[in-house]
């Protein structure tokens, strides 16, 4: 039996690559009608909603830039005006741009900052506006990262927004647990996206020896942990973070 009711609305930004697209995928496997958000890359969003209709899913794709405040206000009116409502969040979209800290520039901090933290924060205050109006309650799923939990060098900009998503997520959970919305966060590791393929093969070689597993994971590894935290499955879960990085910080 799917975990989603017909008619559970879900969002995920940044669906058209990597993570969120496994993730717009299996939400839809799970019976979720899902709204697959990207910035730039259409061709990529429309793969993905082909993929999700092919396999009897349902799902649309819908352009927004996380960062810009007034491009996530008309994503919302749309999302309002054509499915009244909004049932799962999943903010998703991410950047890095790594640097060390001496040499980091404001420029690289503010990119990461807006689409990192800004990013969450106007898609979760739009989401929760639309689940109190409506009364529904809901489910909304950060993704940060373990170096939001345990820093990385050369990611300074990068692990403070990741670290900011969780305790971001923790305070949202307090503030609306008594509306029946529950936040969480998931923290991947290594996953196999093009985000980890763009550190090149030296540093790749170098964190594999870190991880206890062994290998990198790949994306359906993180898309089947938001998928639960998602569902009422993790009913009596929230303001929580899991780590799914094969035992790296363990
Ligand atoms: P990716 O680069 O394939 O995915 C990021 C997505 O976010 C892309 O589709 C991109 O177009 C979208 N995006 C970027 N800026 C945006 C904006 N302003 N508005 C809307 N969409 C925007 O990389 P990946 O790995 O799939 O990353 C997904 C999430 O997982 C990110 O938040 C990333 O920080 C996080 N993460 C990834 C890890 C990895 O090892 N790949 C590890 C830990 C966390």
């Amino acid at each position: 039996m799917a975990l989603f009711q017909d008619g559970t609305i879900a969002l995920v930004t940044g669906a058209s690559s990597g993570i969120g697209r496994a993730v717009a995928i299996d939400l839809a496997k799970q019976g979720a009608t899902v709204l697959v958000n990207y910035r730039s890359n259409a061709q990529g969003a429309k793969e993905v909603v082909a993929q999700i209709k092919n396999s009897g899913g349902k799902a649309a794709a819908i352009q927004a830039d996380v960062s810009d405040a007034v491009a996530v206000e008309k994503m919302f009116t749309i999302i309002k005006r054509s499915f009244g409502k909004i049932d799962v969040l999943v903010n998703n979209s991410g950047i890095t741009r790594d640097s060390f800290l001496i040499m980091m520039g404001k420029q690289v901090f503010d990119d990461v900052m807006k689409t990192n933290c800004y990013g969450c924060f106007y898609c979760t205050q739009a989401a929760v506006r639309m689940m109190c109006a409506a009364k529904t309650g809901g489910a909304i799923v950060n993704i940060a990262s373990t170096s939001g939990v345990v820093g990385q060098e050369g990611q300074a900009n990068y692990s403070a927004s990741k670290g900011a998503i969780i305790s971001f997520s923790k305070a949202v959970a307090k503030e609306y647990a008594s509306k029946g919305i529950r936040v969480n966060t998931v923290a991947p590791g290594f996953i196999n996206t093009k985000m980890t393929t763009a550190a090149g093969n030296l540093l790749q070689e170098k964190y594999l020896s870190y991880i206890p597993q062994g290998r990198f994971g790949e994306p359906e590894e993180v898309a089947s942990v938001v998928t639960f935290l998602a569902s009422s499955l993790s009913s009596y879960i929230t303001g929580k973070t899991i780590v799914v990085d094969g035992g790296l910080t363990m």
